[in-house]
């Protein structure tokens, strides 16, 4: 499938799809009618699947930790039959779960991609990989206490950076970095195992051979995968007469794939975003084939265009109303109101921490807050009605929100 060539067909309607339009209502109509007046015993099975492909939390053990280099670990989950979670939701290659953490007393969340494919789902484990300096302070927490037998909170599979047969070309040009690698793990496993129909082109950033997360995987997957796995490492820090060297540029894209006949994955840290966006403008690809893995939390904000930096150094009041509890705290310019809420032990609700699932989604009553452009994930409706998403807003003045409490 090419960029400028959709290969779509339409099958016209027939008299008989038309007839089948018009009584739909009057079936219906009969059907509501001719049901008894009890509330049904038994719940339906739509609804009975719906909770197992989205549960809204899932009690997980750790049951294995493996190193993957000098500062990445990757962590095998189990369900936590104790705690009432007996079998794992299934998920596309390239999402995300949400782990809930209490550091220090307060509560915070953080999204960690699945590293695993779905096949091991079924089979009973998920694994999630995490480099101990990349992010924040949560993956540090997880480097340091999770060990086997560790119980954890997580949500159900979320998150929208998968392939999609309808949308997506079948080739998958996936650009990573650091611990970016992980949905093209679970992408490539899934590949591999046969589940999923697309060839992926993969290139890989790291700073030094010895950095590079699951280096023999990848080869062996490549391997096994009859043409339909190509990875390119790329090393940035070292001269390596192996791989190549520098940066992902898109001169290199297009010297081991054909970017106008794909469909562009990023998955890697903040930093790398900025760089790739202005390689991918010069490529001159059109918005819907590429496809950006969010990647939490603006870091710097003062770095985001439109920032104005006068500001960056106040600390305002916030007054937050959440399940008939309302607290005053301190919130700084430079963090975002959901992290100066979590500060104070209030369990706001969030999941992907990028202004895009809108799980945090608040009412902001009073005060004006800074929100990056690439992160206001927000409907129009909100917008004009006075709703944020406090994980990707930043106060500029006192604020009063209120927000939903966690389910
Ligand atoms: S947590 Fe997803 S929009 Fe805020």
């Amino acid at each position: 499938m090419s960029q400028n060539n959709l290969n779509i067909k339409i099958k016209p309607f027939g008299i008989l799809d038309l007839l089948e339009f018009k009584n739909l209502v009057p079936k219906r109509r009969k059907k509501i009618l001719e049901a008894p007046a009890t509330a049904a015993k038994k719940e339906p099975a739509a609804n009975a699947l719906a909770a197992s492909l989205h549960p809204q939390n899932q009690f997980l053990v750790v049951s294995e930790v493996r190193e993957e280099t000098r500062a990445a670990k990757t962590y095998r989950l189990v369900p936590d039959n104790e705690s009432g979670t007996s079998e794992l939701a299934v998920f596309r290659p390239g999402q995300y779960l949400s782990f809930s953490f209490n550091i220090g007393g307060s509560s915070v969340t953080r999204p960690y991609s699945l590293s695993s494919s779905p096949g091991e789902a079924i089979k009973g484990y998920y694994e999630i990989t995490v480099k101990e300096n990349e992010g924040n302070f949560v993956s540090k927490h997880i480097f340091d206490t999770w060990k086997n037998g560790s119980k954890v909170l997580a949500s159900g599979p979320l998150g929208f950076f998968y392939h999609e047969k309808l949308r997506d070309s079948k080739n998958i040009i996936g650009l990573a970095g650091g611990c970016g690698i992980t949905p093209f793990r679970s992408m490539a496993k899934s590949i591999a195992e046969g589940s999923m129909d697309a060839d992926l082109t993969l290139f890989y950033g790291s700073n030094a051979i010895e950095e590079i997360i699951f280096h023999n995987e990848f080869r062996e997957l490549e391997a096994a995968s009859k043409g339909r796995i190509k990875v390119i490492h790329v090393i940035s820090g070292e001269n390596s007469g192996a791989y190549e060297n520098g940066f992902i540029t898109q001169g290199l894209i297009k010297k081991y794939s054909d970017p106008y006949n794909g469909s562009v994955f990023i998955s890697g840290p903040q930093i790398m975003y900025e760089y790739l966006q202005k390689e991918i403008n010069t490529l001159g690809l059109r918005k819907k084939f590429v496809r950006w893995e969010t990647f939490g939390e603006v870091k710097c904000i003062d770095k985001a265009d439109g920032y104005p930096l006068e500001k960056i150094g106040e600390v305002h009041k916030l007054i937050v109303h959440m399940g008939g509890t309302t607290k005053s705290i301190k919130a700084s310019a430079k963090e975002s109101v959901l992290t100066a809420i979590e500060r104070a032990n209030m369990a706001p609700p969030s999941t992907c921490r990028s202004g895009i699932c809108g799980f945090c989604r608040s009412l902001l009553v009073k005060g004006d807050v800074f929100i990056p452009e690439d992160e206001d994930g927000r409907r129009m409706a909100d917008k004009q009605f006075g709703y944020i998403h406090p994980c990707s807003s930043f106060p500029l003045s006192d604020l009063e929100i209120i927000v939903p409490r966690a389910k």
